[in-house]
C-alpha cells in the first residue's frame, strides 16, 4: 500500500471519498443527502444524469463497488478454482486486475476484440471477493471478521445460488458495458476457472419520487433509505484487524424471492404494517418524510404501537453502529419457460463484523419478521471482498 504516512482509519476515510468524487455530480449529491439526514440511500443516479463517460476509480486502499453508489445494473459472479492453489490464486488475481483496471478506465481488456463497448465505463466497477472454506483449504488464516454464515431456519436454500470460491461483483449504469466486461473477465479466466453462477440485478434509475433518497422494490417499497452514512464506514464496513483482511470486507449475498401473488392480495395499509413505512413515501409510520427517523416507542390511539413489534424495520433495526450493516439491494426477475417469472431481491450486505451486524440481524427477522410470509431466501453465499490495490500490485496479493 502507498501513504504510508496516514493511519489505516485516515487511509480507508480518504479512500471512500476518492471513490465517491469519483462519480463526479453524484459525490454532491451524496454528501448533501449526509448533511441533511441521517441517513444517505445508495442510490443517487437521477434519470437526467448521462453517466456514460465517469469512470470509478480501480486502484486504491478499497476495492470499488462497495462505497461506490449504487450502479443501475449488477452482475454477481460466482466462480470455482479449477486447480485450487497459491499459483491460480496469483494467476486469476493478475489476470481480474489487469482486466478490471482497463475495463473500468474505459479501455478494453488486452486482446479485446471489442474494445470500442468498453469507452462507456458508466461507472463500471469489478470487485473480487473469496470465500470462507476456500482460503482454509489454501492454508490461509482465516480472519476472525469472516465467521461461517449458519443457516436460518426460514432459509429454503437452493443448492444452484450456494457458496462459490470466488465472486466476481460487477456494476454499471450500461447494461451493454457491464455484459462486455463480464465477458471479457469469464474469457480471460476461462482456463482457471469454472463459472457456478451468474445473479444479475437491476434497480430504478431514478429515486421513488422527486426529491427522495432511495428507489423501489418490485413489492413497491421504498427499499434502501436507512443506510450508514460514508463518515460511518470504517466503524460499518471495512475491516480493520491488524490481518491481512484490513481494507477489505464481508459481502453477504442472499437471494430473496418475493411471494408476489400472495403480497398482491393484500391492502395498501396491510402492506405497510408489514413494514412499518409508507408505501407512497418510504416514510416510517411515525413520520411523514422519507428521512425521518422511525420512533419505535409511538403508540397510538389504542395504546398500540404506530410500528408493530413485527414489522420488518423494527426487527431489522440496528439500535448501534456496530450492529449495522451496508445494504446494496438489487432487484431481480428470471422469466421461466412456463411463462412465470422468479423475482425478488439480491440482498447484498457488507460488514466488518458478521458476527456483530448481519447474523443476529438475520435471525431476528428469521424468529418474527412480518415479512417472512411474502419472502423467501433461496440462496446464500458469503466472501471476504478483498482489500484494494495501487498500481503494480494484483488483487489477491495478500494472500501470498
Ligand atoms: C426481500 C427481502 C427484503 C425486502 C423487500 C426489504 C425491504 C425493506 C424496506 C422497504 C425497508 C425500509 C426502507 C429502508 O430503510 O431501506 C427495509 C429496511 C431495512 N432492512 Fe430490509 N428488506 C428485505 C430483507 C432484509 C434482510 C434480509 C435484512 C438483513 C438481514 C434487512 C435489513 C434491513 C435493515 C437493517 C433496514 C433498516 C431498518 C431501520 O429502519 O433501521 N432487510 N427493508
Amino acid at each position: 500500500m502507498t501513504d504510508k504516512g496516514l493511519t489505516r482509519r485516515g487511509l480507508f476515510a480518504i479512500g471512500g471519498a476518492a471513490i465517491v468524487g469519483g462519480a463526479g455530480g453524484y459525490a454532491l449529491a451524496g454528501a448533501h443527502a449526509q448533511e441533511s439526514s441521517p441517513v444517505v440511500s445508495q442510490v443517487l443516479v437521477k434519470a437526467s444524469d448521462n453517466t456514460a463517460k465517469v469512470k470509478t476509480p480501480f486502484y486504491g486502499a478499497l476495492q470499488a463497488g462497495v462505497n461506490t453508489p449504487a450502479q443501475v445494473y449488477t452482475k454477481f459472479i460466482g466462480i470455482n478454482v479449477n486447480d485450487p492453489s497459491k499459483d491460480s490464486i496469483e494467476a486469476i488475481g493478475r489476470i481480474m486486475t489487469d482486466d478490471a483496471a482497463r475495463l473500468t478506465q474505459g479501455e478494453g481488456a488486452l486482446g479485446d476484440t471489442e474494445p470500442e463497448i468498453a469507452a462507456n465505463p458508466a461507472r463500471l466497477s469489478i470487485t473480487l471477493g473469496v470465500g470462507r472454506e476456500f482460503i482454509k483449504n489454501l492454508g490461509i488464516s482465516v480472519p476472525a471478521a469472516f465467521p461461517a454464515i449458519p443457516a436460518f431456519k426460514t432459509d429454503a436454500l437452493d443448492e444452484q445460488w450456494g457458496q462459490s470460491d470466488l465472486v466476481v461483483q460487477i456494476g454499471s449504469d450500461d447494461p451493454l458495458t457491464l455484459s462486455h466486461a463480464q465477458r471479457m473477465v469469464t474469457k480471460d479466466l476461462s482456463t482457471l476457472t469454472t463459472t457456478a453462477w451468474v445473479q444479475s440485478g437491476f434497480l430504478s434509475p431514478t429515486p421513488a419520487f422527486d426529491g427522495g433518497e432511495a428507489s423501489r422494490n418490485q413489492m413497491g417499497q421504498v427499499d434502501g433509505t436507512v443506510n450508514p452514512n460514508l463518515d460511518q464506514y470504517s466503524e460499518v464496513v471495512w475491516i480493520e484487524e491488524g490481518s491481512w483482511a484490513d481494507g477489505g470486507t464481508v459481502l453477504i449475498l442472499r437471494r430473496i424471492r418475493m411471494l408476489m401473488d400472495d403480497w398482491d392480495i393484500l391492502d395498501r395499509s396491510a402492506k405497510e404494517i408489514v413494514v412499518g413505512t409508507s408505501l407512497e413515501t418510504g416514510a416510517p409510520l411515525t413520520g411523514t418524510k422519507e428521512s425521518d427517523v422511525a420512533d419505535f416507542t409511538e403508540l397510538d390511539n389504542q395504546g398500540l404501537p404506530v410500528i408493530p413489534m413485527n414489522a420488518h424495520i423494527r426487527v431489522a433495526h440496528a439500535e448501534t453502529t456496530e450492529e449495522m450493516i451496508l445494504r446494496r439491494p438489487y432487484n431481480y426477475n428470471v422469466e421461466l419457460t412456463d411463462g412465470t417469472n422468479d423475482m425478488g431481491l439480491l440482498f447484498a450486505a457488507y460488514t466488518k463484523d458478521p458476527a456483530q451486524s448481519f447474523i443476529p440481524m438475520q435471525e431476528r427477522i428469521a424468529q418474527s419478521d412480518a415479512m417472512n410470509k411474502w419472502v423467501t431466501t433461496i440462496g446464500s453465499a458469503a466472501y471476504l471482498i478483498l482489500p484494494g490495490v495501487s498500481d503494480g500490485e494484483f488483487l489477491g496479493e495478500v494472500l501470498l
